[in-house]
């Protein structure tokens, strides 16, 4: 049995908590908090046998195999490294850091030390996107050419909230816009070209941002993120015998249709739970295997995708501002 501990007791650590009963092989050995309250608050709800009101204190038990990391991104580079430090393999939340830099120091600390570690990207384990890689290698749409993309819910300005915290990692990009740029990368590679806009929020963080890659070969992905409003949250892909509609919200999605000349045809892979136990699950696999990294999520992925988070926020902050009124389009009189 693989013994896991969660580190940090949020809305996403409940979840995970909940969605690892699902998991053969797998028990929650113990949970750690900055707070013995917090700690032990989460242990009754979930049965945790140690708990923890630290996370040096999760770090130096000895029932524990893996951590889960499910603090803000500002923390993953230093809790992962905690971990690590102690000998626990981790599976670090999405954005797995705050740019690339720290990622390659998490990787270079498990490497160094011959532990597991992987981001917690969980919608590359759901059904519906194993599915989706499985049509595209199969050719079901010929040569995929864009990706369309988006990810949004509204955050009200001015409110306590995490996403509004430049110093917790806020913003849409970081935080919403991981998933469509993981697509994109996970789908057609990583970009060889990079543009992107964004405003300058209220709150020190993009309220939203645009993007737009360039993949060798020439596919593109149009992808934006926003914590401004609601947006679709629907992705489709378009190549020259068909299109993919991934039915949203895309990373968590249940769903998919197929579009080609021979017609429509729809695919359901609904699932139990938050989906979170397929990532889980993926851990599990690999550290009884013994290896090292997932070959399905490698840590070069993670890499990529932090590498074209950090040329996404230059290429906006750097953005061409015209000194000229705006461009009116439509008519005037
Ligand atoms: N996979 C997903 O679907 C998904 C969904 C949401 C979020 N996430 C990711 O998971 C991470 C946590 O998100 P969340 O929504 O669970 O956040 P949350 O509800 O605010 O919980 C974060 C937890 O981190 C700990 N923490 C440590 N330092 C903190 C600080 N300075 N401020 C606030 N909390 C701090 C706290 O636990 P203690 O008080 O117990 O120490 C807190 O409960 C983020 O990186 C986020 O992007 C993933």
């Amino acid at each position: 049995v693989i013994r896991w501990g969660i580190c940090g007791t949020g809305r996403i650590a409940a979840k995970f908590a909940a969605d690892l009963r699902r998991v053969p092989g797998a028990t929650l050995a113990a949970a750690g908090s900055r707070t013995t309250g917090a700690a032990e608050e989460f242990g009754r709800r979930f049965g945790v046998p140690r708990t923890h009101g630290s996370y040096a204190g999760l770090a130096a038990d000895d029932s524990v195999d893996v951590v889960y990391v499910a603090t803000p991104q500002s923390r993953h580079r230093d809790d992962t490294l905690l971990f690590l430090a102690e000998g626990k393999a981790v599976l670090c939340e999405k954005p797995f850091a705050m740019d690339a830099a720290q990622g390659a120091a998490m990787v270079a600390a498990a490497r160094a030390a011959g532990l597991f570690l992987m981001e917690a990207m969980w919608m590359r384990f759901l059904p519906v996107h194993v599915e989706l890689r499985r049509l595209l290698r199969a050719g079901v749409i010929g040569t995929p050419h864009v990706l369309a993309a988006d990810f949004g819910y509204r955050v009200a300005p001015g409110t306590p909230h995490r996403l509004l915290d430049p110093a917790l990692g806020g913003g849409s990009l970081l935080d919403l816009g991981v998933y469509p740029v993981a697509l994109a990368l996970s789908l057609l590679g990583p970009p060889d070209r990079v543009a992107a806009l964004d405003d300058r929020g209220q709150d020190g963080v993009d309220g939203q941002t645009g993007v737009l890659l360039g993949h060798p070969g020439g596919a593109l992905a149009v992808l934006y993120s926003s914590i401004l409003g609601r947006t679709p949250s629907g992705a489709s892909i378009t190549g020259s015998a068909g299109r993919i509609d991934i039915d949203p919200p895309c990373h968590a999605s249940t769903g998919l249709t197929v579009h080609t000349a021979a017609g429509t045809s729809r695919v359901d892979l609904p699932y139990e739970g938050a989906g979170l136990h397929f990532e889980a699950a993926e851990v599990v696999d690999c550290l009884r295997a013994g290896r090292p990294e997932s070959p399905a999520m490698p840590l070069a992925d993670t890499l990529a995708v932090l590498g074209t988070l950090d040329r996404i926020r230059s290429g906006a902050g750097n953005a061409d501002r015209s000194e000229q009124e705006p461009v009116r389009s439509g008519t005037s009189r």
